[in-house]
């Protein structure tokens, strides 16, 4: 069930089944992108509305043109420079992609992941995965192979065990409208990151009905506990007489047992924020509280991300 079996991945693969992927970001939910009923089979597992695209995975950079008709330069320069990696690109899809893939939308969502068994496995398929982040449709995305287990253990043929996630949120998904840049989620690299690149790009802001980016919908990554974002300077935690979970950035709050509480930097590393923040929001769903406060961080780096994901498990 659980394991590094790169060809067993690969067979089960083959045969149209679905498999868990490891990547550097979170989990994938991953099945043959060519192959229709393998994808159908993707939506179903996750019960996700088939509104909401999918990425396909591939390796290496060369294979990319299989799969879209155009690679415009500035595209091209952002893979480049950071694929492998937490990087979605939306280019013009070739007519071998299932329309089931992109929601019936003439662009494709494409990365190249960085965790080297699924480099590996994809160096060894001759077709693109499809792979969504493997949890239910609206909850928490897995880092882990046994988040994978515990929600969808019992609809996969297969997880592949490629340890905890090294950037812990989604990628960053980057298209293009009239020739100019858009990011249409913010993910594992910071908008300046990418701004250092190609210089200024629009973000936009998520919406609810006929989203770009449906991770854009505005309730998502939701726990079952309800979460509130919180200013820990100015809360009176006396007046509270609930179980509260605490997601903090740096240090704990006082008055509130440890063990509800998730701390995501003690140094104020956003990436070390970024890795811990999916693992830690389980947890506290996981102990059955009244209420989740989380902080936000400072908008910048990956904290933007971050903040992103807390305010959309808020929305609630
Ligand atoms: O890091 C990631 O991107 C992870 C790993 C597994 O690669 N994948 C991931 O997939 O987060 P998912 O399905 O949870 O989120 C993909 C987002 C969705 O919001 C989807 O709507 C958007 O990408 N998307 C996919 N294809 C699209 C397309 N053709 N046009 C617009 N948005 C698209
Ligand atoms: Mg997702």
């Amino acid at each position: 069930m659980i394991g590094t079996d790169i060809s067993r991945a690969k067979a089960l693969l083959e045969a149209g089944l679905l498999v868990a992927i490891p990547t550097e970001t979170v989990y994938g939910l991953a099945a043959n992108a060519l192959n229709p009923d393998a994808v159908a089979a993707i939506f179903q597992a996750k019960n996700r509305p088939h509104f909401d695209p999918l990425i396909i995975h591939t390796s290496p950079m060369e294979r990319v043109v299989d799969w879209v008709e155009e690679f415009p330069a500035e595209a091209r320069l952002l893979a480049r420079s950071f694929w492998p990696g937490p990087l979605t690109l939306l280019l013009p899809k070739k007519a071998i992609i299932p329309d089931l893939v992109t929601s019936g939308s003439p662009r494709v969502a494409i990365r190249i992941p960085r965790h080297p068994l699924t480099q590996a496995l994809l160096e060894s398929i001759s077709f693109p995965l499809a792979a969504p982040s493997a949890n239910p449709f609206g909850y928490v995305s897995p880092t882990t192979a046994q988040h994978v287990a515990d929600q969808l253990g019992d609809r996969l043929a297969y997880i592949l065990d490629g340890g905890p996630c090294q950037v812990g949120i989604e990628s960053t998904i980057v298209g293009w409208e009239e020739g100019r840049a858009v990011i249409y989620r913010k993910g594992g690299i910071p908008v300046e990151v990418i701004e250092k690149k190609i210089g200024k790009v629009a973000v936009k802001p998520h919406s609810t009905s006929r989203p770009q980016a449906p991770g854009m919908l505005q309730s998502h990554y939701a726990t079952r506990t309800p979460i509130r974002i919180s200013d820990f300077q100015t809360i009176k935690w006396d007046t509270m007489g609930t179980r509260i979970g605490i997601i903090a950035f740096r240090q704990p709050v006082s008055g509130i047992p440890l063990e509800y509480q998730v701390v995501l930097s003690h140094r104020g590393d956003y990436a070390e924020a970024a890795r811990n923040l999916f693992a830690g929001l389980r947890r506290l769903d996981d102990l059955n509280l009244d209420l989740i406060l989380a902080e936000l961080l400072p908008e910048e780096d990956l904290g933007r991300a971050i903040n992103d994901r807390l305010r959309r498990a808020a929305a609630n």
